[in-house]
């Protein structure tokens, strides 16, 4: 069962899931009197120094937040840069993860998102469906309040028509309606910046998550920073209540 495998993995099996929050690119670029532009350029290329090492440190699940559901709240000139820097990740990038056998998901809502960049998520998640490598999972437009309350409408919906016995649903059952359905609980999560906080990200799936905060910006974060993340994480005891 899927939700049981961060447990495995904390015994030395199949799965190693590392969460990440990338925060600090505006900081990064501040220090360096540069726009806040220029931040978040260079965290794309941190992604991808990420997501190059990921399978070589033994990670096989990827879940990275790029777009929250508040941060549309930013100015609009910094929203239509972060499209723009989306836009062009997904045309440049998704033909190298194949050809390293990187799935590629991306969760969240995406309504909300141009036509084109929803035509490219999903040419990208055709793509790369059958990869057996590295499972990458980017959360953009994803909120973990909305995406659980969009879980009670489809079970509500699903008991009205006689689809599910409200006396039937259980964690597991639950768990199978959220955006993360096939993909194992995260084992760790990192916040890059210094921030220590969740800020809305995967609220269900990070109940017994290791946390890492790390004071490294996510433009500075690369293969030694995410290294030194798994050696924090390995040197925690996770007890998950027992003993
Ligand atoms: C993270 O960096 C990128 C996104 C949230 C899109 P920030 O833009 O939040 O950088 P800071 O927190 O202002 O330094
Ligand atoms: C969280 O970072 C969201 C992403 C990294 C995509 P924010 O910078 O938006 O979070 P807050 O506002 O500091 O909580
Ligand atoms: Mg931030």
């Amino acid at each position: 069962m899927l939700t049981d495998s961060a447990k495995d993995m904390g015994d030395g099996n199949a799965f190693l899931h590392v969460a990440i929050i990338m925060d600090g690119n505006g900081r990064w670029a501040k220090a360096r009197s540069l726009p806040r532009t220029a931040g978040h350029k260079r965290g794309a290329e941190s992604v991808r120094a990420v997501v190059e090492a990921a399978p070589e440190l033994g990670i096989t699940h990827l879940t990275l937040f790029g777009f929250s559901s508040e941060n549309w709240k930013r100015p609009e000139g910094e929203v239509g840069d972060l499209m723009g820097l989306l836009r062009l990740y997904l045309s440049k990038e998704v033909r190298g993860l194949h050809r390293n056998n990187v799935r590629l998901r991306i969760i969240g809502d995406r309504t909300r998102f141009s036509q084109e960049i929803v035509t490219l998520i999903e040419k990208g998640e055709d793509l790369t469906r059958d990869n057996s490598g590295l499972q990458l999972s980017i959360a953009l437009n994803y909120g973990a309040r909305m995406e659980l309350v969009e879980a009670a409408k489809t079970m509500a919906r699903d008991a009205v028509a006689g689809k599910l016995d409200p006396d039937g649903l259980d964690e597991e059952r639950f768990a199978g309606y959220l955006l993360t359905s096939d993909l194992p609980d995260p084992d760790v999560l990192v916040r890059t910046s210094g921030e220590q906080r969740i800020s809305n990200f995967l609220l269900w799936q990070c109940a017994y998550t290791e946390l890492v905060f790390t004071p490294v910006l996510w433009p500075d974060f690369g293969r030694e920073a995410l290294s030194q993340a798994l050696v924090d994480y390995r040197n925690r005891d996770r007890r998950y209540g027992g003993l």
